[in-house]
């Protein structure tokens, strides 16, 4: 079995696209996942073989179902997952005049269930093969919710919630999790401008780094550490009259 193989989903763009650049520098071979196979040929064209390209949708249960029965028969078995495909950006945000629950459920799909059915595939083949450490890419805004995000802010706090939990459950035994509470990066998945903005190069060697502690939590950010837990508590009207000056 071939050692240091990560599984990235959304590899065909932003943070999971520099990610995998990051961790084949580091000669790690990737699995890399999205539903743009146009974009994953060309990575692919460019990275050579330690980029194993796979389509997959990850709002379908049975599409990820296949494509981790397809790894685990080709013998392999990832000792790190980034689970960090989601639907973020322009697509996230809420008309404030009509209430959608359609997009809680869409949202749901791809950032939620769509990181825990990796975990559902890969736990047994894992504990098997010496353990694995799944890292999700959650937001700063699943611990402040902004306006016009309830359904992307709560799919990161739950996404987030679950790996806490996860990460107790399987304590002492081989398998970790890991929440990265992620600021701003500047990736289609970003809306408005926002100060500290990171790269996504920044962010893929922050969480490759990260990838190697024991920590359950990682905060790249400081600044939105700091501002996402102060505005958690400030009243109402002074959250929305900070928001206006940041943006
Ligand atoms: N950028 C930020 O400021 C920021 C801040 C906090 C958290 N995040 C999180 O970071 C993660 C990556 O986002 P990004 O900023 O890098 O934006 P991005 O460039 O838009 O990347 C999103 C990735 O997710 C994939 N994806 C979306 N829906 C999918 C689906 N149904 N099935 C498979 N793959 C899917 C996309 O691939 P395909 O379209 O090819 O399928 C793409 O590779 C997201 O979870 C986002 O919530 C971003």
């Amino acid at each position: 079995m071939t050692h240091k193989i990560a599984l990235v989903t959304g590899a065909s763009s932003g943070i999971g696209e520099a990610l995998t650049r990051e961790l084949i520098s580091k000669n790690w071979t990737v699995i890399g996942l999205a539903r743009r196979s146009e974009k994953l040929s060309a990575i692919k064209n460019e990275l050579g073989s330690p980029f194993i390209p796979m389509a997959c949708d990850v709002a379908d249960t049975s599409d990820i179902q296949r494509v981790c029965q397809n790894i685990v028969g080709q013998g392999l078995c990832p000792t790190l997952f980034f689970l960090n495909a989601g639907i973020a950006g322009g697509k996230v945000i809420e008309n404030p005049e009509s209430f959608v629950l359609k997009m809680h459920e869409e949202i749901m799909a791809v950032n939620y269930f769509g990181v825990l059915t990796f975990v559902e595939c890969f736990e047994k083949p894992c504990l098997n093969n010496g353990g694995a450490h799944f890292i999700v890419t959650s937001s700063v805004n699943a611990i402040f919710a902004a306006p016009t995000g309830s359904a992307y802010c709560a799919s990161k706090a739950a996404i987030s919630k679950a790996f806490e939990s996860l990460s107790l459950t399987y304590f002492g035994r081989n398998l970790r999790f890991s929440s990265i509470y992620t600021g701003p990066v500047a990736t289609d998945g970003l809306t408005g401008r926002w100060p500290f903005t990171w790269s996504p190069e920044k962010m893929a060697k922050y969480m490759c780094k990260f990838s190697e502690l024991k920590k359950s939590r990682g905060y790249p950010s400081l600044f939105y550490f700091i501002i996402s837990h102060l505005l958690r508590v400030l009243p109402d009207g002074l959250v929305m009259r900070i928001l206006k000056k940041m943006t």
